[in-house]
């Protein structure tokens, strides 16, 4: 259940329910916005990308991806994860949290926008499978 923190923090661009935000929701949803329209992303690759279907040669959520988790303090400007910068803005049982974290650091591509999408789906993939184990196709 723990992890189910970390996968609302970091995976869940538009799932927010409409009312009753929380100041954190209220601003992730400003720094989705504003890097939607900084990278020119469709909304439906996000769509898509929170239900954990990925289009790898799409650049436009890549760069999305690069200025969300930039603008969070989760990854330097050369797409680093910031672990102890995510560790602060997690609450309860850090721990387990912070080891699907840890399982992705390191992970680089071609350009920061590819290193930050690869760490994401890294994320993804192992929130993923210990938060709905029955879920998978
Ligand atoms: C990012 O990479 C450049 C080039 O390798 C380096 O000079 C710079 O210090 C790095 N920035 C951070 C925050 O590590």
């Amino acid at each position: 259940m723990k992890s189910v923190v970390l996968a609302v923090c970091l995976l869940s661009f538009v799932g927010f329910s409409t009312q009753e935000k929380t100041p954190q929701e209220i601003q992730l949803t400003q720094f989705r916005d504003e890097c939607i329209k900084e990278s020119g992303v469709e909304k439906s690759a996000i769509t898509n990308a929170d239900k954990g279907q990925f289009d790898d040669s799409n650049k436009k959520m890549q760069c999305f991806l690069k200025c969300y988790y930039q603008k969070q303090g989760y990854v330097d400007e050369n797409g680093t994860l910031l672990v102890s910068a995510i560790a602060d803005k997690m609450s309860g049982d850090k721990e387990q949290a912070l080891a699907h974290v840890k399982k992705c650091e390191g992970i680089t591509g071609e350009d920061v926008c590819e290193t930050v999408y690869k760490i994401h789906k890294c994320f993804d993939e192992h929130v993923r499978a210990s938060a709905a184990p029955a879920a998978t196709a």
